[in-house]
């Protein structure tokens, strides 16, 4: 299923990944692409508060993946930049995150396609100025249904 929606300011997108946390659950994959400076750590960041995660989201820049925990679910933050593709991904043992007991978010997702799993929430982010648009590919247990309904809570323009 695929859905569209805008936000107009980065606290918007922030206040769409806070709606969004609501409907995760362990084993939540969501992967998010877009050009450096889309919006991939902003809206992590709203996911992580949504959770309740106990610390602030910072971009993964030593690490590929950080881990919060003290919220409803653990959340694994990747960035997958730095990485080659899913053979490093695989070799660094990184897959054995989908089998936790917490949601995923995974920065250059597409880095690592062939890794994800089928239930993977795919979202592209592009646009510049202070709008940006999501491109969403849900094949996973989020459902269309809510998202399209976290975005409306967010104030954010369903197209
Ligand atoms: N509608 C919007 N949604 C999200 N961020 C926005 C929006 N409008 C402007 N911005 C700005 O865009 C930047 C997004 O930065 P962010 O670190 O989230 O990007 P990123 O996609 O994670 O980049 P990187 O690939 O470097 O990790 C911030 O400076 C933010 O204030
Ligand atoms: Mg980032």
């Amino acid at each position: 299923m695929k859905i569209s929606f805008k936000t107009d300011s980065s606290e918007q997108t922030e206040k769409f990944g806070e709606a969004l946390s609501r409907y995760l659950e362990a084993g939540t994959v969501i992967t998010l692409d877009g050009d450096l400076g889309a919006g991939k750590t902003c809206l992590t960041r709203g996911i992580a508060r949504g959770l309740g995660a106990v610390t602030p989201v910072a971009s993964p820049t030593f690490t590929i993946v950080n881990e919060y925990e003290g919220g409803r679910l653990m959340l694994y933050h990747f960035d997958t930049y730095r990485l080659s593709g899913e053979d490093d991904f695989y070799a660094s043992g990184l897959d054995e995150y989908f089998q936790k007991d917490g949601c995923c978010v995974i920065e250059w997702g597409e880095v690592i396609e062939g890794a994800l799993p089928e239930e993977t929430m795919k979202m592209k982010i592009s646009g510049n100025g202070d709008e940006r648009l999501f491109d969403v590919v849900e094949e996973g247990s989020v459902g269309a249904e809510n998202i399209i309904r976290a975005a409306t809570e967010a104030g954010c323009t369903i197209l």
